[in-house]
């Protein structure tokens, strides 16, 4: 799909990867952008920015997405591009055992990575199938098609998202609706301990927020369904789905390497396993 005049909605668009897509679908031409978030301040800075609307938002709530559409619709009359972005993590701690995270924690992450994106689906789809057209973006994670070390609801949550996606886009794809899940390795954010416009010291394989938006536009206007815009996941998918075992052994070796350190646990990931 085109950016150029469209209507676009970015969840978890005040900070980060979302505030990256706003400024970038800007660029773009895109005629309206509402900028969504829990945290309307940051969200209206990026609207100032972008010319666009702010809108507070918990997208863990069906009643706030259907909120949001609405408004949208009020001042801009359609979705065309609606990028349920908004995510969190909890990691595995104290015990960093997998079943580790709080029920509450687990519930949370349930809520916003996929929910979210289930309400927005519900929420735009029926407008989008009348017109026959229309994108829905889903941001996931590598961690949804790997594993996050030391997160496993991120983990099982991301992949809940990455699969959602799929039967998004195998029942809707035939009419006229893109599906596009974004399923990154490290990026420069809160996220991952850079706010934003930091000078911190990036990661190794850190991307940054504007290249990762850039890469999700033409993604977007290319009708593509998987960006993975670190080269090397779809290299490690690869390698996963060739033999898990020898995968999973890998990944246990390294975890056995960072087991003293839970904090360079937390922040390890599958890439320096293989
Ligand atoms: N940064 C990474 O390395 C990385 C890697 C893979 C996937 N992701 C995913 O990218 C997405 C964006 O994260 P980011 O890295 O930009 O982090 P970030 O912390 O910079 O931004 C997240 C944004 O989501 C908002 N948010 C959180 N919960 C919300 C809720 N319930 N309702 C509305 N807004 C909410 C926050 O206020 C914030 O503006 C997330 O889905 C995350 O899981 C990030």
């Amino acid at each position: 799909m085109n950016i150029k005049d469209k209507i676009v909605v970015v969840t978890g668009g005040a900070h980060g990867i979302g505030r990256a897509l706003c400024r970038e679908f800007h660029k773009l031409g895109a005629a309206g952008i509402v900028v969504a978030d829990l945290d309307l301040a940051g969200a209206e800075k990026v609207a100032a920015e972008v010319s666009g609307l702010a809108i507070e938002c918990n997208v863990a709530k069906e009643d706030q997405i259907q909120n949001l559409v609405a408004k949208t619709h009020e001042k801009y009359g359609r979705v065309d591009i609606f990028c349920s972005n908004a995510g969190v993590g909890i990691s595995d701690a104290p015990s960093w055992t997998a079943s580790g995270g709080s029920n509450k924690g687990w519930q949370l992450c349930w809520e916003v990575n996929v929910m979210s994106q289930v309400y927005a689906a519900r929420a735009v789809l029926p407008e989008m199938q009348a017109r026959g057209s229309g994108h829905i973006f889903n941001t996931a994670s590598a961690a949804g098609l790997l594993a996050q070390m030391g997160d496993a609801a991120y983990t099982a949550t991301k992949h809940a998202s990455y699969a959602f996606s799929k039967n998004l886009a195998l029942t809707h794809g035939a009419e006229g609706i893109g599906v596009s899940v974004l399923c990154p390795q490290y990026v420069a954010t809160t996220m991952t301990g850079i706010p934003d416009d930091s000078e911190q010291e990036r990661g190794a394989f850190m991307l940054e927020p504007e290249d990762v938006a850039a890469i999700c536009c033409e993604a977007i206007e290319n009708n593509q369904f998987m960006i993975t815009p670190h080269q090397q996941v779809k290299k490690f998918v690869a390698y996963m789905h060739a033999d898990h075992d020898k995968w999973l052994k890998s990944m246990q070796e390294l975890r056995a390497k960072q087991i003293g350190d839970a904090e360079e646990l937390e922040m390890s990931m599958f890439i320096k396993a293989v």
